[in-house]
């Protein structure tokens, strides 16, 4: 049987890595590739989840942080530094320790969801909590990355987007092309500008015969490429894409461009929706922000703009147990809208089952 190696071992030839780049690796990548029934058939197309919540540490960050935490190690960094939403900081945090490397992270305060903040303290980050949103928080990792010896490993960092275009070649290598549509979460941008990477390297040495349309999503409140300018007060529930001034903008807007694709907004009803239905109908459990993708294809198939026939692929972004609090809230809300659960409590010799 093949045994995954992790994706820097998968995909060597195709990354920055040399004979002594020591390679820091949780066994990332590899991740389900899970035909959708039910979006297949609310939208008439071939729907394909790319899982990614099944990740290391829970998230698709971890393709970025092998490759940026095995090129700082060969460089001789001791520390790493990133600023995050809380997936960033969870990869860091546990990539570094693995590579035997100080990790500081600066969160917005109170802006974070709790499974993401425990990873970072269970792997003995410095946490350090901004009072401010993602983009300051940004901001100042940067100067901090600047005034003293440490990697900074946000996707501005461009090995990150280097282990993230891997997902795309999974992508072709379990479909044997690339598909009509790719849609996926856009918040600071690094992802989709990865995705279109990796797309365009395997179309251009003939991998695959063709590109998809690149259908980026972002929240409404949060949505500075559908504004066409950066947002100063990004609002939205789903706090892994609460960004409004995203680092790769020119990218981003090439990717959406060159592949003849759109980045709209989708409302939090919709993107909470959208988590329910992965949740109740596919059996997908992902945080908020990472059911973006499916709100928005959602959106589009309502407003007529789904040929059908065609094979999109919904990168997912991030896994369920990150941000909890939601499946409690929503269960039972069928369009979406919060709900708390009752909880049915019984003796435990006098259990029966109403039918
Ligand atoms: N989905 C999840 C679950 C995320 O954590 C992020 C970004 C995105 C989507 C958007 O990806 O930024 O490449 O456009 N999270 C970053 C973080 C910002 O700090 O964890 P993007």
């Amino acid at each position: 049987a093949h045994v995954w190696r992790g994706l820097i071992e998968e995909y060597r030839e195709r990354l920055p890595v040399g004979a002594a780049t020591p390679v820091v690796s949780l066994g990332e990548g590899g991740t389900p590739l899970v035909r959708a029934q039910h979006l297949s058939e609310r939208t008439s197309c071939e729907v394909w989840l790319k899982v990614e919540g099944c990740n290391p540490t829970g998230s698709f960050k971890d393709r970025g942080m092998t490759m940026a935490i095995s090129r700082a190690k060969e460089e001789g960094a001791q520390a790493v530094i990133c600023a995050s939403t809380g997936n960033t900081s969870a990869s860091a945090a546990a990539y570094a320790t693995a590579a035997g490397m100080r990790c500081a992270v600066l969160v917005p305060d109170g802006k974070i969801a709790l499974g993401k903040l425990s990873q970072a303290i269970a792997h003995g980050a410095t946490l350090l909590q901004v009072d401010g949103n993602f983009d300051d928080c940004l901001t100042q990792a940067r100067k901090l990355a600047e005034a003293y010896p440490v990697e900074l490993v946000n996707s501005v960092n461009p090995f990150r987007i280097e282990g993230q275009k891997t997902a795309a070649f999974e992508v072709v290598d379990v479909l044997g092309d690339a598909p009509d549509v790719h849609c996926l979460p856009v918040g600071n941008a690094g992802n989709i500008t990865a995705y279109w990477k990796g797309y365009r390297e395997y179309a251009e040495d003939g991998t695959a015969t063709r590109r998809p349309r690149m259908w980026g999503f972002q929240a409404a409140g949060a949505a500075p490429f559908v504004k066409g300018h950066p947002v100063d007060e990004p609002e939205t529930i789903a706090t892994a894409i609460r960004i409004g001034h995203p680092a790769s903008w020119a990218t981003a807007v090439a990717a959406r461009d060159d592949s003849g694709g759109r980045i709209g907004a989708v409302t939090d009803e919709q993107i909470l929706a959208a988590h329910r239905w992965l949740s109740s109908r596919e059996g997908v459990f992902v945080e908020p922000a990472s059911a973006a993708g499916v709100a928005g294809l959602l959106a589009a198939t309502e407003a007529g703009e789904v040929d059908p026939g065609q094979r999109i692929v919904v990168t997912v972004t991030g896994h369920g147990l990150k941000d909890p609090q939601w499946a409690l809230e929503l269960a039972g809300a069928e369009d979406g809208r919060r709900r708390a659960v009752e909880p049915v409590r019984v003796q435990p010799d006098a259990v029966t089952i109403a039918r």
